[in-house]
């Protein structure tokens, strides 16, 4: 490999495990432990997890469930030279996301309803937990008490900003200023930026809003006037929008979230210059004038891929000058929402995912304006509507539909962005949009990831391939994998989260397998240059029913991280199918007493040592 340095971390795939396993599977060679799992005591007073004792007040105090975005920071951010450049050392700060929750298989019955929702709303939001380890290389232990570990759960102080912060729109009876907001939610990707904070990004937030129904706008975010599944409405007015004062409540989520984990007294901020949509995160690169670039999926079938071009340029070095002033770049600039055009003939994108005869599902686009210079590019809207209803906005300009783009992430050594369109099994069914050449397969049930090649990062212009169709090539025969022979791949369906080792190579973690292909969830190593390039190579297998989030791959110390999400929830609390992550025999005690059940948690894989 031409990029990065370092030596590469050397593994044999392993073998793609059935949907019933319930296991961590690694190379031969590596091993594997939990950092931190949920229920986790990290603030002062809180206790050991105990299933049978959950409380509002203590899951405040404990790691929250569901675990995706993830990162372990420095314990300075001047170790953060890029984004795969971070040297970590023997302390660093454990930052994730919990995406949402799972009362059947976190309750017993004896739970009354009002404290299940309770106990679920403070383990929603993020973490961040201090962790240390003798070495680098060995494994991390985190630390229960310690000054920057911090809870954000949905009574946690937003600060609204950018440019629809104090809009009428935004205004509420608990906040009439429109500036400040309690909580997040449904927190799913994220990124580290080059200033050593965390975005993360608002996800399916529709689902926890009962609103008044009849505006075209809120049906276009899939919010209805139904009672919701998690039945917050029941506890607080401001999750039933039709309650006077809390008109405007569902405004004030579907935002890009920035956290300061070295600042624990810090209000995260929700940054509207980004826009609102399911996001499912944010990943910045700086371009060659020191503005920054964020990108961004759009999480739902027939949906959009965004960029966010900051206003100002990046100040070198984390002196608190320059932090404070990096802090401020995602809150003023411009935004864009992408139009993909393929090159081959129409009728040659058959739906089946045949190949056009110019060999590739390949072509350029463009950035289609949403917000410039301050000013709304789309007729008919104002910058603060465009930012608000920006779905409607990306309608407006023709932008170009997409099979559920979730992680969008710059390769940071060669500046080309990476799409996972995870699925769309609609695609191509009565009335939606058929095939296209970047969408190539009806019913798409295996998903894709598309290769965009930037000339800078701030260009309105780009040339576009599918790095790789996905599937199992065993039992389909539309898949392609740049080139490289479909039958020396691992099977790999459902990208999900994108990351980048220090050489250069893509890696893919998937949410969706079991019901695919028949596989458990994993991550994958994906090979972007010379004659391997779309070599799909397996990692690790996540255990039954759960979702493989947030890789983080660390050449240096050749360790691997991932969050094991959502972890048996085709069980139930009484009947668990997954015993992650403690395994215990049937009567034996572990660390939660007898009880058996499965809890999302961090994990992090390492080299096998005979001393240990
Ligand atoms: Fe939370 Fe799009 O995954
Ligand atoms: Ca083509
Ligand atoms: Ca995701
Ligand atoms: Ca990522």
């Amino acid at each position: 490999h031409g990029h990065g340095h370092g030596k590469g971390l050397s593994f044999g795939p392993i073998e793609t495990q059935d949907r019933l396993v319930d296991d961590v599977v690694v190379p031969r060679g590596y091993e594997w432990s939990t950092i931190i799992r949920w229920g986790d005591p990290i603030l002062p007073g809180g206790h050991a997890f105990d299933v049978t004792a959950q409380s509002e007040a203590q899951q405040k105090l404990q790691f929250g469930y569901n675990v995706d975005y993830l990162d372990i920071l420095p314990e300075h951010p001047r170790d953060i030279r890029s984004m795969v450049e971070t040297r970590r050392g023997r302390r660093g700060l454990l930052v994730t996301n919990h995406e949402y929750t799972n009362p059947d298989i976190m309750f017993d019955e004896s739970y009354d309803e009002a404290t299940k929702r309770a106990v679920q709303r403070a383990a929603h939001g993020m973490s961040v937990v201090e962790v240390v380890r003798r070495r680098t290389g060995d494994p991390w232990t985190y630390l229960r008490v310690a000054p920057k570990n911090r809870r954000v759960h949905m009574d946690t102080e937003f600060t609204i900003d950018g440019p629809v912060a104090g809009h009428d729109l935004m205004k509420t009876v608990e906040d009439p200023t429109g500036t400040t907001v309690r909580g997040t939610l449904n927190n799913c990707a994220g990124g580290t930026t080059p200033w050593g904070t965390v975005l993360s990004g608002e996800e399916n937030w529709h689902g926890y809003f009962k609103v008044a129904g009849g505006d075209p706008r809120d049906a276009r975010y899939g919010l209805s006037s139904s009672p919701t599944r998690y039945g917050w409405e029941l506890d607080d007015p401001r999750f039933d929008t039709s309650n006077p004062g809390y008109e405007n409540e569902h405004h004030r989520f579907g935002w890009v979230v920035e956290i300061d984990p070295y600042d624990p007294t810090a209000a995260p901020v929700k940054h509207t210059a980004l826009g609102r949509f399911k996001h499912e995160g944010a990943n910045v690169i700086v371009a060659p004038d020191k503005r920054v670039v964020a990108y961004m999926g759009d999480d739902e079938q027939f949906d959009y891929v965004y960029k966010f071009v900051s206003k100002n340029a990046m100040r070198n070095g984390h002196s608190h000058w320059a932090r404070a002033h990096n802090k401020t770049l995602l809150s003023e600039g411009d935004l864009y929402v992408a139009k993909f055009t393929g090159d081959s003939p129409a009728a040659e994108i058959d739906g089946t995912g045949a190949l056009p005869s110019d060999g590739a599902f390949d072509g350029t686009g463009e950035w289609l304006p949403l917000v410039v210079d301050g000013a709304s590019a789309v007729p008919g809207m104002s910058v603060e509507e465009v930012l608000l209803f920006t779905r409607v906005a990306a309608d407006t300009v023709g932008a170009t539909k997409m099979d559920r783009p979730e992680d969008v992430e710059p390769n940071p050594f060669t500046g080309n962005v990476y799409v996972a369109c995870t699925n769309n099994s609609s695609r191509g069914s009565s009335g939606r949009e058929g095939a296209t050449e970047p969408n190539p397969r009806n019913q798409n049930r295996d998903g894709h990831v598309v290769e965009i090649v930037e000339g800078d990062q701030t260009s309105t212009d780009f040339r576009w391939n599918l790095l790789l169709v996905a599937g199992d090539p065993s039992q389909n025969d539309s898949t392609y994998f740049s080139g490289f022979p479909a039958d020396k791949v691992s099977p790999i369906s459902c990208p999900d989260n994108v990351a980048f080792d220090q050489q250069g190579n893509l890696w893919i973690s998937t949410d969706g397998q079991p019901s695919a292909i028949g596989r458990c969830d994993g991550i994958f190593r994906v090979t972007l240059t010379g004659r391997k390039r779309g070599n799909v190579e397996q990692f690790l297998s996540v255990p039954r029913s759960a979702e493989a989030c947030g890789p983080l791959i660390d050449l240096r110390d050749e360790m691997v991280y991932v969050n094991v999400q959502h972890p048996g929830d085709d069980g139930s609390f009484a009947e668990p199918t997954s015993l992650f992550p403690d395994y215990l025999d049937a009567g034996e005690r572990g660390p939660v007493g007898s009880w058996r059940g499965p809890r999302p948690s961090t994990v992090q894989v390492y080299k096998k040592r005979g001393r240990r």
